[in-house]
């Protein structure tokens, strides 16, 4: 009894010694764009103990490794301290590297001394002219660590060179719970450290005890917390980093804030957004569907509102999520189908995750393709004269995919033959 009693002991003082080494250590390190991705990169962690002299590090990839230390550059990050739902505190971390050459693979690194990261590695945005790939995520939100990873990983395995993954909101089932995107960074591991991540916010990642001045659901700060996204959205403390554009190379994302899709302030800068000058294409992320795929769903008022800008400032493509169902349209104008070569947007409901909802019929007139209680995920391939879409499901069976074709007035839907290949990057 007494020698169990002293090995207890002695385990106990071990834990305790790696316990208080793990609180300075970086965990979940998650890449994202503030800025322009040719010249910047974001990086966003957190650490149990609030660490003063927290930093990240950034050097251009040469052939060793071991030289990364001496000729790096570092940044000093900015931190907020954060206390869970169980009062645990945390304080997160975000440093945007600036300046950096466009095409390029850097190595980067994040903490402080003696409890740096591993280097981890991206490459910035190219020429305009370059093809690339990027993922594209449903819901992920639910038993992400069980049933999630298996489809992350078979995404990765798919098309590791595609650029960043963009999320149609829930990214995890309660936004507030510090367990649930416990699981998230699990299920990502050292996915989201190469691969950046573009998000729109979902009602799951929003907390019903804080409105905003409209009435809605705020994002919680939790969310918020674990990443950093641009500032250029709508004018007001609730759209920050919840409504925002990225341009890469020859496309730009508009990423809108779903939850408050009746606030005339996002309505407004979302109009502003499409009659500026942009790239080749436009695709516009949010969570909620404009036309619904998951039955008793119908998001009439927020059809009414967007859908009328996306066909009259030429939106190319819509991805959304939301209704635990997969659905893809033609295109549509006024709640038609309408010619392949008409000037019209192509709206897309992806699910990831695990929980699967009932059949919508109300828009199947609309609708190329719908599949049920199936875990899919997209590869979109672009370049300024195509852009190749391709759903495939978790055996890595392509279940849909289309087309855009650049022509001098607009673009053409090509539906047949299925697009097979995935990714045509060259490198990453
Ligand atoms: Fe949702």
């Amino acid at each position: 009894m007494r020698r169990w009693m002293s090995g207890a002991f002695l385990w106990l003082v071990l834990a305790g010694a790696g316990l208080a080494q793990d609180e300075n250590q970086p965990q979940r390190i998650v890449l994202s764009w503030e800025r322009d991705p040719a010249t910047s990169q974001s990086v966003s962690w957190r650490t149990v103990r609030q660490l003063d002299n927290a930093a990240g590090q950034v050097v251009r990839v040469k052939g060793w490794a071991r030289t990364f230390e001496d000729s790096a550059r570092t940044v000093k990050a900015r931190s907020a301290k954060i206390k869970t739902q169980t009062g645990a505190a945390y304080t997160h971390y975000s440093v945007r590297f600036d300046g950096l050459e466009p095409g390029v693979r850097y190595a980067y690194r994040v903490g402080c001394e003696e409890h740096w990261s591993e280097w981890n590695l991206f490459r910035t945005a190219g020429a305009d002219s370059e093809a690339f790939s990027f993922f594209y995520l449903g819901d992920v939100q639910n038993d992400i660590r069980s049933e999630v990873a298996p489809l992350l990983r078979a995404m990765y395995a798919d098309a590791p060179q595609s650029r960043f993954i963009v999320f149609a909101g829930d990214l995890v089932n309660r936004g507030m719970e510090d367990a649930n995107w416990a699981e998230f960074f699990e299920a990502f591991g050292p996915i989201v450290r190469m691969t950046p991540l573009i998000a729109a916010p979902g009602n799951h990642d929003t907390n019903k005890e804080m409105l905003d001045d409209r009435g809605n659901r705020r994002v919680d700060p939790l969310y918020l917390a674990h990443f950093a996204f641009p500032q250029d959205g709508p004018d007001a403390e609730h759209f920050k980093e919840t409504a925002y554009t990225l341009d890469y190379q020859c496309v730009r994302i508009i990423v809108l804030n779903s939850n408050a899709y009746n606030d005339e302030r996002q309505v407004r800068w979302l109009e502003s957004v499409l009659v500026a000058p942009r790239k080749p294409w436009t695709i516009v992320l949010f969570h909620h569907p404009v036309y619904s795929t998951g039955s008793e769903r119908d998001n009439k008022e927020l059809r009414a509102t967007l859908a009328p800008l996306f066909e009259k400032y030429g939106v190319d493509l819509v991805l959304q999520g939301h209704d635990h169902y997969y659905g893809r349209t033609g295109k549509i104008l006024q709640e038609r189908i309408v010619a392949a070569d008409a000037a019209a947007p192509v709206y897309a409901v992806s699910i990831s995750g695990p929980k699967m909802y009932k059949q919508n019929k109300t828009f199947t007139h609309l609708m190329r393709r719908m599949i049920g209680e199936t875990q899919l995920y997209q590869i979109l391939t672009l370049s300024p004269q195509h852009l190749t879409y391709v759903c495939k499901s978790l055996d890595g069976e392509v279940k849909d995919g289309f087309t855009l074709l650049k022509q001098a007035q607009g673009t053409v839907l090509v539906e047949k033959p299925l697009p097979s290949v995935g990714c045509y990057c060259p490198e990453r």
